[in-house]
């Protein structure tokens, strides 16, 4: 008895760990970031400038963007008809946290 007691304590604690905590933390970070820099142009992924270049991942590696540092590069120095985002309007920790949002949420 004590034995499950004390594996239900541990798998309580493995699954509300403060690590995963803080990786629902940044994925929400992501997202609202998205929302307020990115989804005007790109709403659910898509690309109101240029239909053909979605955030979707076929569109992505088509176009060899493939890793966060791919899609935070696109930020650093975009082409035609999107925004550029330098590191004092956007930050490299939000920048990551606005990349893997995009990896993560649109397949
Ligand atoms: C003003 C509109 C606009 C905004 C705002 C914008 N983009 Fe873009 N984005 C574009 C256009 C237009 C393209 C296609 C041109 C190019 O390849 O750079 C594009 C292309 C991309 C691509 C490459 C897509 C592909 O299939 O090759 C990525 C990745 C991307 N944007 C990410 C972002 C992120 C992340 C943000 C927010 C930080 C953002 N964009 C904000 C207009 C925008």
């Amino acid at each position: 008895m004590k034995r499950i007691i004390l594996a239900s304590v541990c798998t309580g604690l493995l699954f509300s760990s403060p690590l995963s905590a803080l990786a629902e933390k940044a994925a929400a970070q992501g997202k609202a970031l998205f929302e307020k820099h990115c989804a005007v142009c790109h709403p659910n992924g898509g690309n109101t400038i240029r239909p053909e270049k979605t955030l979707h991942r076929k569109d992505l590696t088509e176009n060899k963007i493939t890793t966060a540092k791919d899609i935070i590069g696109k930020m650093r120095s975009p082409g035609p008809g999107m925004t550029r985002f330098d590191k004092a309007t956007i930050p490299d920790k939000d920048a990551q946290k606005i990349a893997e949002y995009v990896l993560n949420t649109f397949k």
